[in-house]
């Protein structure tokens, strides 16, 4: 047995203190504290209450039952009924900077443990676990999760639910005895459930409270569970849904769980949302892209759906150049015979009489225009009415003996069936080698009902195999950028992110319904990776008019685009996206770099989003209305982030385009500027103006001393 002894990884404002012995225990995960830390662990021993087990047993980093520990447990598994409640015991211990290792194992059971976790220097924790299997015989786990502890004065959560068009919806809950518990088991990340969640001290809002951020990094089915136990401790588990069989190791097989990803902040959700942020721009997104400009996009969906005519996409690109569009994207209906949703997925070929003279002539006349090309594809599906289909009925990602139910008229594909895989890989590879393709936009279209493999359970290996079919083609052609889609935000979480460098949030191209589903993906993502367009003044999804500039402005903090054919739109309407695409690229560098905060108002009905530089020398500041105001008067914006000291110059850098016309008098400030204080505008804050619902008004700060 090890001797008892205390590690501490550290960040930048939290530690951990982690107690290791025969097991490992996090004794405290919150801000650092300093002192003689083997004194102070005597404060911490616990009562053993009565009506229980007579000696205390310690939530550990994968609970276990044969210990005692009547939670979740971390594993379970058998050998053919055998080994089915091991007990761990640390063997090694490894130690660098922010990095722990842990290897423990149970000799009866045939099994060892590994626990790996680590906390950054932006105040982001990581830990995974990997059981191998050392004895003879198969092991088959049934649940293999990642645990982490929550102190008791969490008492709140905020999850996160949604739909096709309305993702990121976020709910707040008491955290009481019971607990939370969600399930995605539709085969992707899913728009239902999105792998996060956050637990905080009583009423924790944007600005004040403790929080734990959770991110579970996996784009499969998944169990997210926050859980009170009956003496108050807290913890929180998240692992991948294995379905009846799917996992069997032989000896000397392993299985590793995806990373779980946390972030304590005492400075409530932005100071959480800050830290994962800044760990995502550093150490999740390809290095290849963070420093790379997002190029402004024009995608083709929206403006022409299947009906494609070169010389009309052509004409769509002239267009795109003049609006300053930097990169042109061909979306679905390129390949041979899709005319419609009902066929032709699989079948990557270019349909020759759609593009009679090929894709070169449009590819070069949007390159010459001085933009980027990109190039549609959804690879892992198949339509039966395919020549794929046709050829390989065998390919299906199915069960033998059961009819698969359609989604979007579609099936998917085997991707551990190596013919298939090899020829997704081939047909991909052959068009980003042979053309000059800078971008793929990577749908996915359907959920996973049935996913079987020679008649076996296989959906942990689905997605693994999406991963090393991505994998496979980035080492090839690294330079090429990739999206993620899955009918909107159906696949979006750190591990695809990790191979991609940008999602499309939602189908919903409707500004209000962006308002929401923005805000709910800021609490884990930086606004460079969201991908937000201006659509048709029509939305075409929810049927609902806005103004140029409430859309404008909406699409204007991320990876800003243009989704709609601007051959079909009038001149004013043309000047107006040509505005606000000049507004975006001259403030791209620091929506893509700054700082991000949500800012609650005195009124409801806004929503505020401010962006500020590194160096405090300068903020944005965007003002959402998105109902009527509550009041007669807006009350104040409070911006907090700036240097307390420095003197900012406020004024107004887009604003609705009745805004004289709403009120009697709108506040001075937003016709001639004022100066204020950092502390100032955080203490005091500025007047807001009375604005209309369903518009919006940017305002920018600078630093003058
Ligand atoms: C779903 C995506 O979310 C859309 O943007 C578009 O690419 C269509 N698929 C194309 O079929």
């Amino acid at each position: 047995m090890q001797e008892r002894k205390l590690i501490e990884l550290t960040g930048k404002q939290t530690q951990l203190i982690i107690e290791v012995g025969e097991f490992a225990e996090i004794l405290h995960w919150g801000n650092k504290v300093s002192g003689d830390l083997d004194r102070c662990r005597s404060a911490l021993y616990r009562p053993v209450p009565q009506g229980r087990l007579d000696k205390d047993v310690s939530v550990t980093l994968s609970p276990e039952l044969g210990r005692g520990l009547f939670s979740s447990p971390g594993l379970e598994g058998h050998r053919n009924g055998q080994d089915w409640a091991p007990v761990f015991v640390l063997k090694n211990i490894e130690q660098s900077d922010h990095k722990l290792s842990l290897e423990s194992e149970d000799p009866q059971a045939g099994l060892c443990l590994s626990t790996e976790i680590q906390l950054d220097e932006y105040d982001v924790v990581k830990t995974r676990h990997t059981v191998t299997n050392t004895k003879s015989g198969q092991y088959q786990i049934n649940r293999f999760a990642n645990t982490l502890p929550l102190p008791a004065k969490a008492k709140e959560l905020m999850t996160f639910y949604g739909r096709w068009v309305k993702e990121f919806q976020t709910q707040r809950q008491p955290l009481l005895h019971g607990g939370y518990q969600q399930e995605n088991r539709r085969g992707r990340t899913s728009h239902e459930h999105y792998p996060a969640l956050v637990a905080g001290s009583q009423n924790f809002s944007e600005i004040v409270g403790d929080v734990w951020g959770f991110h579970f990094a996996w784009s499969g089915n998944h169990r997210l569970r926050a859980d009170v136990k009956a003496d108050g401790r807290r913890y929180m588990q998240a692992e991948v849904i294995y379905l009846p069989g799917e996992v069997v190791l032989e000896e000397g097989e392993s299985l590793t769980t995806p990373w779980l990803y946390a972030s304590y902040s005492d400075r409530g959700l932005n100071g959480m949302s800050q830290q994962f942020h800044a760990h995502v721009r550093n150490s999740v997104i390809s290095p290849d892209f963070t420093s790379k400009v997002r190029p402004v996009h024009l995608n083709t969906w929206e403006g022409i759906y299947f009906d494609h005519d070169p010389e009309y996409i052509m004409s769509m690109a002239t267009q795109a150049a003049e609006l300053g569009v930097e990169r042109f994207i061909i979306d679905d209906g390129w390949f041979k015979a899709r005319d419609d949703d009902t066929a032709a997925l699989g079948d990557w070929f270019l349909d020759e009489t759609k593009y009679p003279n090929g894709l070169e002539p449009v590819i070069a006349h949007v390159n010459r225009l001085g933009m980027e090309f990109g190039l549609w594809f959804e690879p892992e599906m198949i339509n039966k009415d395919s020549d794929l289909y046709r050829a390989h009925p065998d390919w299906l990602l199915a069960v033998d003996g059961y009819e698969q139910p359609t989604g979007r008229n579609q099936y998917v594909i085997d991707l551990q069936n190596n013919d298939a895989f090899d020829y997704l890989y081939e047909r991909l590879s052959h068009f980003l080698g042979q053309y000059n393709i800078a971008y793929i936009k990577w749908d996915m279209n359907r959920e996973i009902v049935q996913p079987g493999h020679e008649g076996r359970a296989s959906g942990v290996r689905q997605t693994e195999r999406f991963y090393d079919l991505v994998d496979k083609l980035r080492t090839q052609f690294p330079h090429v950028s990739i999206e993620s889609c899955a009918s909107g935000g159906g696949r979006i979480d750190y591990e695809i992110l990790k191979r991609t460098d940008r999602f499309w949030p939602s189908d919903n191209n409707d500004a209000l319904e962006r308002q929401h589903i923005q805000r709910g993906m800021s609490y884990f993502f930086p606004p460079e990776v969201m991908g937000s367009h201006i659509g048709s003044g029509h939305c075409h999804c929810s049927r609902r008019r806005h103004s140029i500039e409430f859309r404008g402005l909406t699409a204007l903090f991320g990876h800003m685009g243009i989704e709609l054919d601007p051959v079909k739109e009038d001149v004013t309407e043309k000047e107006n996206f040509a505005r606000y695409v000049a507004l975006h690229k001259s403030i791209r560098p620091l929506l893509h770099s700054g700082t991000n905060w949500r800012i609650p108002t005195d009124d409801e009905a806004h929503q505020v989003q401010a962006v500020v530089s590194e160096d405090q020398s300068e903020a944005v500041v965007l003002v959402a209305q998105l109902a009527m105001p509550t009041n007669s008067l807006s009350g104040h914006l409070r911006i907090p982030g700036l240097n307390d000291q420095a003197t900012y110059r406020v004024s107004v850098l887009d604003k609705p385009s009745f805004y004289e016309k709403i009120v009697n008098t709108q506040p001075s400030w937003t016709a001639s500027g004022c100066e204020v204080s950092g502390s100032w505008c955080r203490e005091v804050g500025i007047v807001l103006p009375v604005l209309d619902p369903e518009t919006a008004m940017l305002i920018k700060l600078e630093r003058i001393n």
